[in-house]
């Protein structure tokens, strides 16, 4: 049987594509191609990827390219291309340079994989999944954001810290935008199957909620150049190898709702299963008056940002 090997491009050759190609390639998911609008930046990264692959034991191809021909074929394509928020630009001007640049890119790359899965890193993360949908005109199961995976992660992090436990057995449910507006559920949180609520007093799950939603912020606090990129590359790997492998693992993450959860036409961050097809199902659960309430509050600063956009545009 011929060996059919898959490919990944990851598009943005900064900080967190260049850790999610090498987090790919080294679990030995896929080959991976790396392009960037900067000349020499992918090559010199994928190469240096590549001249690790010895010690790494691993033999997948990576290429560097500013050429979307060498991404011809690929099975998912990773979009982390954008400009971090400079001194002086406004939210909404970010907004609108990111989108533009996302567009772009997106246009480009699925006219050489058609077939594609695209998962979405560049935020705004809500906003930036309706611009690729618009760009690529894929279906709703092929453009999803990645965001509920790193932030479930934070919070199993903090909640393992905290109790003193392997993450390993935390398991973490959020729902709704990525950052200020995410809607964590701690009923649904659990620890070794035990709801948190049983673990940890409400106070403190309150606490270790707050430093999740400002993760994000806390890191580009320390970093004060730049902003995450490790955690966030683990979870496009996950995410990666859920679609390659079909692990159907279920996950949170961005996705364009059709009536889920009482929101229409509008992205937001959810569980779902995640398999070969991309998006599989989304998966409903019941929430209190308040949770609904958060996941609304939360839907309609997205609605406000696609606002943004569209004016901008018209
Ligand atoms: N085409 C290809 N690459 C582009 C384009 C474009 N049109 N515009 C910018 N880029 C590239 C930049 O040249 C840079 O190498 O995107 C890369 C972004 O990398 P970093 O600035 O290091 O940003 P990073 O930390 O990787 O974050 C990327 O992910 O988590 C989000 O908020 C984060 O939106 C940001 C994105």
């Amino acid at each position: 049987m011929p060996v059919c090997r898959r490919k990944v491009t990851v598009i943005g050759a900064g900080n967190v594509g260049a850790t999610a190609a090498q987090r790919i390639a080294e679990a030995g998911l896929a080959d991976v191609c790396v392009i960037d609008v900067i000349e020499g930046l992918p090559q010199g990264k994928a190469l240096d990827l590549a001249e690790a692959a010895p010690l790494q034991h691993h033999d997948q191809v990576i290429v560097g390219t500013n050429d979307y021909a060498d991404t011809a074929g690929s099975d998912v394509i990773v979009v982390t291309a954008g400009l971090a928020r400079q001194p002086g630009m406004s939210r909404d001007d970010l907004l609108l340079r990111n989108a533009g640049i996302v567009r772009a890119v997106v246009k480009q790359a699925v006219q050489y994989s058609p077939d594609s899965i695209l998962i979405i890193v560049t935020n705004p993360l809500d906003a930036m999944v309706h611009a690729a949908l618009e760009a690529s005109g894929f279906p709703r199961e092929r453009v999803i954001g990645m965001a509920g995976v790193l932030d479930s992660s934070r919070f199993r992090a903090f909640i393992a810290q905290d109790l003193g436990v392997s993450s390993a057995d935390v398991s973490a449910f959020v729902l709704g935008g990525h950052g200020d507006t995410m809607v964590p559920l701690p009923r649904y949180s659990t620890v070794a199957g035990i709801p948190l609520p049983e673990l940890m007093k409400p106070e403190r799950i309150e606490e270790l909620v707050q430093r999740t939603r400002t993760g994000g912020a806390e890191i580009v606090a320390l970093l004060k150049a730049g902003s995450a990129f490790y955690a966030p590359a683990s979870s496009v790997m996950h995410m990666v190898d859920s679609i390659l492998n079909d692990r159907k693992r279920v996950l949170a993450c961005a996705v364009l709702l059709h009536g889920e959860y009482g929101i229409d036409g509008l992205v937001v961050g959810v569980p779902l299963v995640l398999g070969a097809s991309g998006v599989e199902r989304v998966i409903e659960v019941a929430l209190t008056p308040e949770e609904k309430a958060a996941l609304m509050t939360s839907a309609g600063s997205v609605r406000g940002l696609i606002e943004t956009m569209h004016n901008a545009s018209a």
